[in-house]
């Protein structure tokens, strides 16, 4: 099973990075066989989304493909956004502009948001709103808040690794796991006949 995780800052070495690294470096612990990768939005790696993006136009080729490839190969998505003046980031919106070709299509995604702070819960709530018309990404119900994260990740980290009980990092296992059993049941859904993108591309 394939996880693509996609960490939604603009800045290099941000928080939301470290928690796709984290969480994806977890879930390959928690899931026997499964394989993550960690793409970074960081330092504008996609432009944003312009006419030309569908020409396709060589500087969308050179950033969207290798992304694109990514995906069609996952069999889940987890979207890690920073909360930005109580935002979901743009470079992560700026992505869900892009794969609406069915390559993240009837597959599971998992919304993370990160926050220095106490914040976390409106990019959630946006997210949970936006960006799936017509990529047909499913969120599923779980979501997590990550908060106080200077404090939390060596504190979940320590958890793992020494088997100390705490509610965030149970959380996240839990979370994780369930990402996958979506994955997994998601992907009968993709193999039905009855999916029609040549009439119906967009939805609602
Ligand atoms: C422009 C900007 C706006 C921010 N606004 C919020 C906010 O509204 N709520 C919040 O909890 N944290 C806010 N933060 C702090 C982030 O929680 C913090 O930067 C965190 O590490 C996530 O961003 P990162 O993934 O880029 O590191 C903001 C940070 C920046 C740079």
């Amino acid at each position: 099973m394939n996880v693509v995780f996609i960490a939604g800052s603009h800045r290099a070495n941000s928080n939301s990075e470290r928690a796709a690294r984290l969480l994806a470096g977890r879930l390959e612990t928690v899931v026997p066989g499964a394989v993550t990768e960690v793409i970074s939005l960081h330092d504008d790696r996609l432009p944003f989304w312009n006419s030309d993006f569908g020409e396709p136009s060589p500087r969308f080729v050179a950033a969207w493909k290798p992304i694109e490839a990514s995906l069609i190969a996952a069999d889940a998505v987890v979207c890690v956004t920073p909360e930005w003046a109580g935002m979901a980031g743009p470079a992560l919106k700026n992505f869900l502009l892009m794969p609406t070709k069915g390559q993240i299509a009837h597959k599971p995604g998992l919304i993370v948001a990160v926050s220095t702070g106490t914040g976390g819960a409106y990019p959630v709530a946006e997210l949970k709103m936006s960006g799936t018309k017509n990529s047909h990404l499913c969120w599923i119900p779980d979501s997590l808040v990550l908060r106080h994260v200077g404090e939390l990740f060596p504190a979940v980290e320590a958890a793992w690794a020494n088997g100390a009980d705490h509610d965030v990092a149970r959380r996240i296992d839990f979370t994780l796991v369930m990402l996958t059993e979506y994955a997994a049941a998601l992907a009968t859904m993709r193999k039905t006949s009855r999916i029609d993108y040549s009439h119906f591309p967009n939805g609602l």
